[in-house]
């Protein structure tokens, strides 16, 4: 058998095509995701005795997609020895075949996956966190074999149980954004009730999550989007204090005059003023950062005595300048934050299993547009989450 049709599940489950489709990247095409990612066919990836074959159901769009498929700010083939890369680190899928040390996962598990993978042996993994493992490493971004493809290859460990209320597409959405926006705060930031949280990008694929872990441990979100028609989304996720970011000139610029700098400052307290009109005169306990150079500056202004910033990311560059007298006169705190491990990916899918978090699936994509939905993404054309068919139907039904 060649490779599988798309968007049918095969009636014998377990059985082996030779082949699989997938979404490549190539070093010679690395570029805007348009150009860099285009359907080949591969052998299907083969597996050790703690892996685990999945048959790719649905698979998330993530940011990492963008940066894997442009080579910036590094390219994938200085992480992986693979001549090809396939992306991808989110997926629903049903286990095709287990390694021979897997116990707790057999054939036909429906399945959704985390995207953490370490080597398990070290005391780091067994004791610490797989965070700190030396090779850890997120799965479809630093490995190849990621979940746009028929078939991916993860370690048995990152297998979740299925929310049985979601579909397919609904279920491959949200593992990488919710996992990593819940350690930032539960565990990295430790948020409590009456916390307010400012939430930089509160509509995009970190932020529906961020505003909602929030409500759910009682804490106050105040999300940050750039249009009206974001606000009312984070309407319906139960955020009602929200600033559009449009009316404030806040992003730190390359090679700032000292006149813009003070332009950029009065802007920037203009912001918090309408940021204490929403929290009754306070300001923020945490701030949920992720956007990086043109918000950080800000970021590390606008937190309270005390507060903590929280940082998983950098979408508009990594190299941060900010006022360094803000962070030790008023005791802040910065927080560095990574995805998550295991456990705390297993504990924040059962709050979506109790319903209590919702995936925000903005659009669904048939798999050969797998490329065009990372375009949107690059340019920030969408809300919430994005996902891709696979073997399930793209229009929502179930495949059988
Ligand atoms: N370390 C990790 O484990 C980890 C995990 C997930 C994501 N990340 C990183 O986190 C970042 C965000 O990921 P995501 O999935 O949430 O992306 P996303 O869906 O694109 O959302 C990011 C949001 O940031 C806002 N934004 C973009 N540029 C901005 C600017 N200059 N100023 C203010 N807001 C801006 C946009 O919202 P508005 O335009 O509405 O304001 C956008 O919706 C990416 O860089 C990603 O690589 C890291």
């Amino acid at each position: 058998m060649k490779s599988l049709p798309l968007y049918e599940l095969p009636e014998e489950i377990g059985r082996l095509p030779e082949k699989m489709q997938a979404l490549v990247i190539r070093r010679e095409r690395e570029g805007e995701p348009a150009q860099a990612m285009q359907l080949e066919e591969l052998p299907l990836p083969p597996i050790g005795p703690n892996d685990a074959l999945v048959l790719v159901m649905a698979a998330g769009v993530n940011f990492n997609g963008v940066w894997a498929a442009r080579g910036k700010p590094v390219s994938v083939f200085q992480m992986h020895r693979d001549p090809f890369h396939v992306a991808g680190s989110d997926a629903s899928g049903i286990v095709w075949k287990v390694g021979e040390n897997v116990r707790r996962w057999k054939v036909g598990d429906e399945v959704v996956l985390h995207c953490n993978q370490s080597c398990g042996q070290c005391p780091e993994c067994n004791g610490l966190d797989p965070m700190a493992c030396t090779e850890q490493k997120i799965w479809g971004y630093e490995t190849s074999w990621g979940s746009f493809a028929q078939f991916t290859r993860v370690q048995a460990q990152q297998l979740l149980q299925k929310p049985k209320r979601l579909g397919w597409l609904e279920a491959a959405s949200y593992g990488l954004t919710y996992f990593t926006a819940y350690r930032m705060l539960v565990h990295q930031a430790q948020i409590k009730p009456g916390d307010d949280v400012l939430v930089w990008g509160a509509a995009g694929g970190l932020g529906v999550f961020a505003v909602q872990i929030c409500r759910v441990i009682g804490a106050n979100p105040i999300g940050v989007v750039s249009s009206e028609e974001k606000r009312e989304l984070l309407r319906t996720l139960g955020c009602d204090r929200v600033i559009v970011r449009k009316g404030f000139d806040l992003a730190k610029r390359e090679g700032e005059t000292p006149e813009q700098t003070a332009h950029r400052l009065s802007e920037t307290k203009r912001f918090g003023a309408a940021l204490r009109e929403l929290t009754g005169g306070k300001d923020p306990d945490v701030v949920f950062e992720h956007v990086g150079r043109q918000t950080f500056p800000a970021s590390v202004f606008l937190a309270k005595r005390f507060g903590k910033i929280v940082i998983c990311g950098a979408t508009s560059g990594f190299n941060l300048e900010f006022d360094v007298r803000h962070l030790w006169m008023r005791q802040k705190q910065i927080l560095g934050s990574h995805f998550c491990n295991a456990y705390q990916a297993e504990r924040a899918n059962r709050l979506v299993a109790e319903g209590k978090i919702v995936p925000v699936l903005d659009r669904v994509f048939p798999f050969p547009e797998g490329a065009l939905a990372h375009q949107l993404m690059a340019e920030n054309q969408h809300r919430g989450k994005m996902a891709i068919a696979v073997q399930c139907d793209p229009t929502g039904g179930a495949a059988r």
